[in-house]
């Protein structure tokens, strides 16, 4: 990858930011069980984008000999000093290199990979592990167990509260799944558009076309993106191990009064990966009436 594209927001992460991570107990409690329900001693596991190397080390600490792709060499510095204060060194090899194009000398049994961000915008989760797994298939004919195995992608009308200390400013904004938000009320169930199945993913364009019927009257001025990462499924108890990135709330062009009985219809198409403001520019929508245009405002609250 070029190192411009690397420097993007969303591919380079400080490493101030991945304490963050480190202290998302969803997200550790989550990767953790998946790997511990997937990963068997002696298994070969391939971690892409190992960042600190946490998940490495909750493989190796299993047993299994881990290979872990990290490109930001700052990263792959401390995260070697982690793996070796963590008592690892032996189990776990480093390698700087991007992860897209990188494979290991024998087959990989697992594969790990935590490039994921709401709607699976901004990081290359989709490119990362198709490219991987194309080439993995090719050189040894097999596809490893991935975690995460899929993510579900769902859409609902939402009513947020733009309202800041009297200053209102309709902004994309990032949500917790794991709260209650409450300057947010959901107006209907989710619908899902687009289920990412890493063993058969390939990059393509995420097109919505969908219709919100309906059954009160109320008023609607966003949408809230939902994104469910399936990260391992255990078939013989019918069980997934879930994990869901923060909810993206994106405001709609217009504000729109709806009526018991009337249909919004919204449509909107982007590829894994882009930007937030690629979504946020496709996005259309068709009310009945009394709609009030909102200013759209470019892309600024990180997550
Ligand atoms: C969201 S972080 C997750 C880090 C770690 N796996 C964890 O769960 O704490 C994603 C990591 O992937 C790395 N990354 C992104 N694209 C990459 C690529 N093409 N090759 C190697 N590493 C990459 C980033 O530098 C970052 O450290």
């Amino acid at each position: 990858m070029q190192q411009n594209a690397i420097n993007e927001l969303g591919q380079f992460i400080p490493l101030h930011y991945h304490y963050q991570m480190l202290s998302d107990k969803e997200r550790m409690n989550a990767f953790q069980t998946a790997i511990n329900q997937v990963v068997k001693p002696g298994d070969t596991v391939v971690e892409l984008g190992s960042g600190t190397g946490v998940l490495s080390f909750f493989a190796a600490r299993l047993g299994a000999e881990v290979w872990s792709v990290e490109y930001n060499p700052a990263l792959m510095e401390s995260s070697r000093q982690f793996i070796r204060n963590n008592g690892y060194a032996d189990k776990v090899r480093l390698v700087l290199a991007d992860a897209a194009t990188w494979l290991p000398p024998e087959p990989a049994d697992v594969v790990v990979c935590e490039m994921l961000h709401s709607a699976l915008l901004r990081e290359k989760q989709v490119q990362v592990i198709t490219a991987f797994r194309n080439a993995h298939q090719k050189r040894f004919g097999t596809v490893p167990a991935m975690i995460p195995t899929a993510t579900l992608l769902g859409v609902q009308p939402v009513l947020q509260s733009y309202d800041f200390n009297g200053f209102h400013a309709p902004v994309s904004l990032f949500q917790s799944p794991y709260a209650e938000a409450k300057d947010c009320i959901p107006l209907l169930e989710p619908a899902v558009y687009r289920m990412v199945d890493y063993d058969r993913c390939a990059l393509e364009i995420y097109h919505a076309d969908i219709a919100f019927p309906f059954s009160r009257t109320t008023t609607v001025n966003a949408l809230r993106f939902i994104t469910k990462n399936l990260l391992s499924i255990d078939y013989s108890k019918g069980t997934t191990v879930d994990w869901h990135n923060q909810h993206l709330v994106m405001p709609l062009p217009q504000t729109a009064r709806m009526k018991a009985g009337q249909t919004l219809q919204i449509s909107f198409s982007y590829r894994p990966g882009d930007p937030l403001d690629s979504l946020a520019d496709s996005l259309q929508m068709i009310a009945p009436m009394d709609t009030v245009p909102q200013p759209r405002m470019r892309e600024f609250a990180l997550a």
